[in-house]
């Protein structure tokens, strides 16, 4: 089915300059940019998109390196495209991720791991009008 996913190139991949090696991945791959925005976020915009992850010990560290710099979001739109867009990151450690991922590719650390992307229907929903709020979640 055609769907939208939510992706964040992370601070540590602006830093570096490779918003576009990024994007033309996903470009390759046949995702379209549906939605895209550069954004610093703020303390309160990062707890909240990550609360599902308030509980765990690496939050704070999360948290921190959200803010640190600006984030380029998009709203990635394709077959299949939740699954496809986590098989172009890898793994979250990219220490674990394959070879030819972005997260192999251009990550460095757990923490500072190049992209973010929603890992199912239900949280592609949410994170996708989180950032772009009114923006239908099945492509039309
Ligand atoms: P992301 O897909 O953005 O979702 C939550 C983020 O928390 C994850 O990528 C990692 O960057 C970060 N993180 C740090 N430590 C861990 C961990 N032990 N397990 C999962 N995510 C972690």
């Amino acid at each position: 089915a055609i769907e939208r996913t939510l992706s964040i190139i992370k601070p540590d991949a602006v830093a570096k300059n490779v918003i576009g090696q990024i994007v033309a991945r996903f470009e390759g791959a046949g995702l379209k940019v549906a939605a895209a925005k550069l954004v610093h976020l703020s303390r309160a915009e990062a707890e909240q998109f990550y609360a599902v992850h308030a509980a765990r010990p690496f939050f704070k560290d999360l948290v921190d390196f959200m803010v640190s710099g600006p984030v380029f979001i998009q709203v990635l739109e394709g077959e299949g495209a939740i699954q496809k867009n986590r098989d172009l990151m890898g793994a979250t450690d990219p220490k674990k991720a394959a070879p030819g991922t972005i997260r192999a590719d251009f990550a460095e650390s757990i923490d500072a791991n190049a992209v973010h992307g929603s890992d199912a229907p239900e949280t592609a929903a949410v994170e996708v009008s989180f950032f772009f709020p009114g923006m239908n979640v099945y492509a039309r």
